[in-house]
């Protein structure tokens, strides 16, 4: 799959809707329920980071949940790539991007949205075919300024930010035209994972869901 072709991909995801869950699970018993929450709160897009060890088997869960479009985050290694993609992932997301990982989605076909926080990364991935990127981390790298700046003369990327991104500061990045949507683990608090508490959950889906509106 081309890079042309994996950055399509990932803005038909990005357009799913403003917000792109950042998900961290440590029990696989809350995969399930927390991705039917967040569907139902109206965000389907959701990002599973490969950090605890049963988000593979946490992504395997979720895929089966109707609507989800479910992908892998964290995505470092050739190994993390053929994993994800063999657990079902829809999509990768990685902080950064090597020349491995990104042959490994390109031999794999999985669609990734690279990360990237310099003009000269973002170049560099751009050259490459990867129109969509994510711009990590996003508040410490210079925020919804800085992103305003390099759509000056890089109009033609298209970014999902995340990284210190909440309800307080999303809005500074989704009127930027250079913006798909964020990402941000705000709306999968640990705490209410813990506690089950899942119509919490849909309602902060919810409420980042109607962001644009
Ligand atoms: C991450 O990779 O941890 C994401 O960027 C989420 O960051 P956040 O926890 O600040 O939303």
């Amino acid at each position: 799959m081309t890079p042309a072709e994996q950055s399509l991909k990932t803005a038909e995801i990005c357009r799913l809707a403003p917000v792109v869950p950042v998900i961290m699970v440590h029990d696989l018993a809350q995969a399930a329920p927390l991705a039917r929450a967040l569907v139902a709160g109206c965000l389907p897009a959701l990002e599973v980071t490969l950090r605890t060890p049963c988000a593979l088997d946490a992504i395997r869960a979720m895929a089966e949940v109707p609507g989800g479009v479910v992908g892998a985050g964290t995505l470092l290694t050739p190994a993390d790539v053929k994993a994800a993609k063999a657990a079902g992932a829809a999509f990768g997301v990685s902080p950064g991007a090597t020349p491995r990982l990104l042959d490994a989605c390109a031999e794999l076909g999985l669609p990734l949205l690279p990360g990237a926080a310099t003009a000269s990364e973002i170049m560099l991935l751009l050259e490459q075919g990867y129109s969509v990127q994510k711009f990590f981390p996003a508040e410490q790298a210079g925020g919804a300024a800085y992103l305003k700046s390099i759509g000056a003369p890089l109009p033609q990327v298209k970014f999902c930010p995340t990284g210190g991104i909440s309800l307080k500061n999303a809005r500074d990045y989704l009127g930027l035209s250079n913006i798909l949507c964020v990402g941000g683990s705000w709306v999968a608090p640990q705490d209410k994972l813990a506690s089950g508490d899942w119509a919490e959950v849909e309602a902060l889906a919810r409420e980042a869901a109607g962001l644009r509106s």
